[in-house]
């Protein structure tokens, strides 16, 4: 199938998230612009990435575009985009132009980009309230403000300005945090395409190979498969290198005996998969990487067993928090009893984030996790990682054989109305299952 005819196929279901934020603001305008692109160096850009936002209510790939939806009286949807242009499109592709993206994409008007700023003031003119989003891009900011104060100045003429500013984001927030099916079905494929990369990645490890050989087989697999990135650099990490809970080098050689981290995912039609697994790079655990291992194995099940609805955000994080408390325990790195540790923070020094966070769009997706001060309940549709850790730096004044062990396990996790689904099952994440498969 062609983007055109993907694009055309999909058109209905971003028409019906407009229609939703439509009655959602019932009354004013939403303006909605998609992401600039960057500059790398001279004459050469970072791969376009379009703004999350814009492209959950519209499904439009291409920069210098803005979404302007009109609610009530009147109400339609907007789209300014770039005009067709033959010279720019001999060297850098296909532009839908403003009739094909009406057509194709649903919307009621299409405008050329170059008329927003003269365009804006005049849709805002006796509305009464302006849906947007400030404070993230200063140019942004400033061209709302004039837009706005250009509405301002006919007052005297008759035209009521907007008395309102709300935070379009606020509402789009709790629309992105419940996946429709056409989200699942894509973030389902995402982490196919993911758990795949995964073994193929586990396959490849032996020591002697660099970090980035594995990384390469992970880009490998989500480009032989369709996605068009990683969603976030990967992470692939052997032995002291796997404590660093952010390293992205990835120049490393692998050692026999160490552990190899990789927390990798990749996106797919804007979608995120977010999987960490962690390998014996000889194939074999070793006694007290099997332990830990196992300790965070354990957690991890925990957090995942209390994925259902109803449950506050913070049921998975403590279910996994206490397993892992007992555990170091158990291991000696900790002293006391499990609300000493927990209570006291000691295992901070061990387990220094959060066991989950929202996936879609965004690798961390949007949506908030308190609402008036409480942890917000799981509903079906919501979809969060699972991922406690456990990183055992050599300084830590730990026995020898426990020092730069570094594992976390991360799967994504979908509520479901009887409970949950995990999304990611397909990578191996046992100790029998990972050894078998490094052996094949
Ligand atoms: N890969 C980013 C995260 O796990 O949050
Ligand atoms: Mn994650
Ligand atoms: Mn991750």
């Amino acid at each position: 199938m062609s983007d055109l005819q993907i694009a055309a196929g999909n058109s209905a279901v971003y028409a019906g998230r407009r229609a939703r934020l439509d009655q959602l603001m019932q009354r004013g305008v939403a303006v909605v612009p998609t992401a600039p692109e960057q500059a790398r160096n001279r004459d050469s850009q970072y791969p376009y990435r379009y703004d999350s936002y814009f492209y959950y209510l519209t499904g439009f790939p291409e920069p210098e575009a803005v979404l302007v939806l009109i609610a009530g009286d009147n109400g339609r949807s907007i789209l300014f985009c770039r005009d067709k242009d033959v010279e720019r499109e001999t060297w850098d592709g296909f532009r839908y132009g403003l009739e094909r993206a009406r057509e194709e994409f649903h919307f009621d008007e299409s405008h050329s980009i170059s008329e927003l700023d003269a365009l804006l003031p005049k849709l805002l003119a006796d509305q009464p309230a302006l849906y947007c989003h400030l404070g993230s891009d200063g140019r942004w900011d400033e061209r709302v403000l004039k837009w706005l104060n250009s509405v301002r100045a006919q007052v005297r003429t008759g035209v009521a300005a907007p008395a309102a500013i709300h935070d379009v984001r606020a509402l789009l927030d709790e629309m992105r945090l419940i996946k429709d099916a056409h989200e699942l079905a894509t973030m389902r494929r995402a982490a196919q395409i993911s758990t795949d990369a995964h073994r193929r990645a586990m396959r490849a490890v032996k020591p002697g190979r660099a970090e980035y050989e594995i990384e390469a087989e992970l880009l490998h697999e989500f480009r032989r498969r369709g996605a068009q990135a990683p969603a976030y650099t990967p992470i692939v990490a052997g032995g002291a290198n796997a404590c660093v809970l952010h390293y992205v080098r990835n120049d490393a050689v692998l050692n026999a005996g160490d552990l190899l981290l990789v927390d990798a995912g990749c996106e797919l039609d804007g979608y995120a998969a977010d999987i960490t697994r962690a390998y014996p790079v000889s194939g074999r655990f070793t006694p007290a990487q099997r332990d830990v291992y196992q300790m965070v194995l354990a957690a991890q099940a925990a957090a995942i067993a209390a994925v259902r609805p109803g449950a506050a955000w913070n049921v998975p994080h403590d279910a996994a928090l206490r397993v892992l408390a007992q555990g170091l325990i158990d291991l000696g790195m900790c002293e006391g009893s499990v609300d000493k540790v927990i209570e006291g923070g000691d295992y901070k020094r061990f387990y220094m984030h959060r066991t989950g966070h929202w996936l879609g769009l965004d690798v961390h997706d949007a949506g908030d996790y308190k609402r008036d001060g409480q942890w917000r309940e799981l509903k079906p549709g919501m979809v969060l990682t699972a991922e406690p850790g456990c990183y055992i730096r050599a300084g830590d004044g730990v026995p020898q054989q426990f020092a730069n062990i570094g594992i976390r396990i991360e799967d994504d996790v979908l509520v479901t109305a009887s409970g949950h689904e995990v999304l990611t099952h397909a990578a191996p994440k046992t100790v029998e299952d990972i050894e078998a498969l490094m052996r094949g």
